[in-house]
């Protein structure tokens, strides 16, 4: 059975709908209007307007120095182009962490101006009173534990969270305290399969891994990653399904050579 066929629009009691009935969630990032357009044409079930936003369309090498307006404009375009995937948008760094009213301002502002759906935010039990702020304004807010890239200059690395008990204790207990306050769904990014499993049998929202194993309610990735856009960047979790880079540089040296040897444009391409 397909709980997302059935709706028009997907919405956060689709996505509970989903997780009950089994039905995997599938979410991918989007920044601009033709890649949403293109989601969109996909039937997505979730877009992310993700910080990776910074690294993938700014070049930064983290997702830091993104600014809430930036994150407005990506999101204000995607919005344009969707009609039934429900948008998700990140709070940048420094836009909610320990002030709940400067979080709700940046929440407000990512609803009002772009007319996206929700907000994501990275943390637990220490940003507990944004997310309780946020959603007191009837405004979805989901989750996002394990390996949250705002923090990397207190991680260090990029490598797997949560291996050593202290920290899957924390996260457990993080993950319980989110779906009490009343977050939409969680995003568990690069954690132990196992861990991840246990979690989503823990709550009752949907649990969206990245790098987080297949034992959970949905998967999400970012698009350039997983389209092959981006060809650095290698993870064990990533799952390339082809290779626009490769393919639009051919593309491109084809039309240099077209142009240099007068080829392009031809009879039928003039007026
Ligand atoms: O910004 C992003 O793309 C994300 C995903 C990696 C989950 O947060």
């Amino acid at each position: 059975m397909s709980v997302s066929k059935d709706v028009k629009r997907i919405t956060t009691k689709t996505l509970i709908k989903m997780k009950k009935s089994g039905e995997k969630i599938a979410m991918l990032t989007g920044y601009d209007f033709s890649m949403a357009r293109i989601l969109n044409a996909a039937d997505i079930d979730i877009i992310l307007v993700g910080d990776s936003a910074s690294n993938v369309i700014a070049g930064h090498e983290t997702t830091l120095p993104i600014t809430l307006d930036q994150m407005i404009y990506h999101a204000t375009s995607v919005v344009k182009a969707v009609d039934k995937a429900f948008v998700v948008v990140d709070l940048p760094f420094g836009t909610y962490q320990g002030d709940s009213q400067r979080a709700l301002d940046s929440a407000i502002r990512i609803m009002k101006e772009s007319g996206a759906h929700g907000v994501k935010m990275e943390g637990g039990k220490e940003i507990q009173e944004s997310i309780v702020r946020i959603l007191s304004a009837g405004i979805p807010v989901m989750g996002h534990l394990g390996l949250t890239p705002q923090s990397i200059y207190k991680f260090g690395t990029y490598t797997v969270r949560a291996k050593e008990e202290q920290e899957a204790k924390t996260l457990r207990k993080d993950a319980v305290l989110l779906e009490q306050l009343g977050v939409m769904g969680i995003v568990l990014e690069k954690i132990p399969a196992m861990l991840a499993k246990e979690v989503a049998e823990s709550v009752s929202i949907p649990i969206i891994g990245i790098g987080a194993g297949p034992h959970v309610d949905g998967q999400v990735l970012v698009t350039h990653d997983m389209l092959g856009i981006t060809n650095e960047f290698h993870p064990r979790f990533l799952r390339k399904y082809t290779n626009v880079f490769d393919t639009s540089v051919e593309a491109i040296k084809q039309y240099i050579k077209d142009v240099k040897s007068s080829d392009f444009p031809n009879s039928e391409e003039q007026y």
